[in-house]
């Protein structure tokens, strides 16, 4: 059977938010307690929206002080970024072949992001997949911690895995490089494991704070629609008490919540933030008035958020320690590359 191993990665593209923090990065700190866990800042992946960008470097520097910052440990685990070790864009090439364009037209995410100009958008962005695919089993990842957005990607990563393993399954067991595993009923030997989505807990979807029906993201053209893991409590304070609501206080019951989606969001919010239940942000606040909860919930985010902003800010001030980081994180990163790349290399027949 494969190692389990975690693999993860944030594009550095934009400010953090609080939906990557408890979406995203506060799993992975939980994680690397009871897993060998990958952390990659995907800059590679930055490129297929935007081709130019005039603060990549200081970007990644960002998300690699924010993981740190966070309680991840760049000395137990891999802290790195994709452009520094060759492999990613390597076998994303090998999947590119493995990968057929129908799989890639039909990611919600693709559409989404290509809108109606589809022809315009880069090849990069259609071949996305297969790039997060390859960034996986890369280090035959057996463990992807994944939000909604991504669990569509994930599935293609398996598609590829699955196809790469049974059109080569000859030149696999050959070269002595298959691993027992389970497809189904069947026990197949496959070089790529099958890698399972990791969902540690509820996976809170946070939402925008001006409209209830998108998902935060930090390339939201307005600052206003997310908590910047980096905005100071002023900010905090001024977001949430301009965060739209409905103009009813909090329901008495959580099924009140229902066709609410701004409310359900804060109150989400809230609970993931102090690690309790909806219903137990509902049994407490339930009947309040907006205006009485939005500050005890700005409180809150401030609580959380400022000491990680802090200790972000101190890494950022020595650019030079961050480099250092993420270059030994490359090269530990680049070890396992190496191996699988020369396996995948002989089992193609280079
Ligand atoms: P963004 O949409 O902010 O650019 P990314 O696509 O880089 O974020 O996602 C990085 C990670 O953060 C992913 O694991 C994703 O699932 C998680 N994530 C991003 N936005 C949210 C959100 N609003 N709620 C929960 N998780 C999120
Ligand atoms: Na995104």
């Amino acid at each position: 059977a494969f190692s389990p191993l975690v693999f993860s990665g944030v594009q550095p593209t934009g400010n953090l938010q609080l939906g990557n923090y408890l979406g995203a990065i506060r799993k992975f700190v939980a994680l690397q307690e009871s897993h060998d866990c990958i952390f990659c800042v995907v800059d590679l992946h930055a490129l297929t929206a935007q081709l130019v960008h005039k603060d990549l470097k200081d970007q990644t520097r960002s998300i690699a002080a924010a993981f740190i910052a966070s309680g991840i440990d760049p000395k137990k685990h891999i802290v790195f970024n994709q452009s520094a070790v060759p492999g990613h864009a390597e076998l994303a090439w090998i999947f590119n072949c493995v990968a057929r364009i129908g799989w890639m037209n039909r990611m919600t995410q693709f559409k989404d992001k290509a809108g109606k100009d589809r022809e315009n958008a880069s090849l990069g962005l259609l071949a996305y997949p297969s790039l997060m695919a390859a960034d996986i089993l890369l280090y035959r990842g057996t463990h992807v911690p994944v939000g909604d957005d991504q669990k569509q990607h994930l599935e293609l990563a398996r598609d590829i895995a699955q196809k790469f393993n049974s059109d080569f399954s000859e030149r696999i067991a050959a070269a002595g490089l298959g691993v027992e595993m389970m497809m189904g009923e069947e026990k197949v030997n496959g070089y790529f494991p099958l890698t399972e989505p990791l969902i540690e807990g509820p996976a809170p979807r946070v939402m925008s704070l001006r409209d209830g029906t998108k998902k935060m993201s930090k390339s939201d053209p307005s600052d206003l629609s997310r908590i910047n893991m980096t905005d100071d409590s002023d900010t905090i304070a001024r977001k949430f008490r301009k965060a739209k609501t409905d103009p009813a206080p909090l329901p008495e019951t959580i099924e009140g919540l229902a066709g609410r989606p701004e409310a359900d969001n804060l109150v989400g919010i809230f609970a993931a933030l102090a690690d309790r239940t909806r219903q137990d942000v509902i049994s407490e606040y339930g009947g309040r008035q907006f205006s009485e909860f939005k500050p005890v919930l700005a409180d809150l985010a401030v609580t959380v958020l400022e000491p990680i902003s802090a200790e972000m800010r101190r890494l950022m001030a020595d650019p030079a320690h961050i480099d250092a980081i993420l270059r030994d994180g490359a090269a530990r990163a680049n070890v396992i590359a190496e191996r699988t790349m020369t396996d995948v290399k002989e089992i193609i027949g280079f």
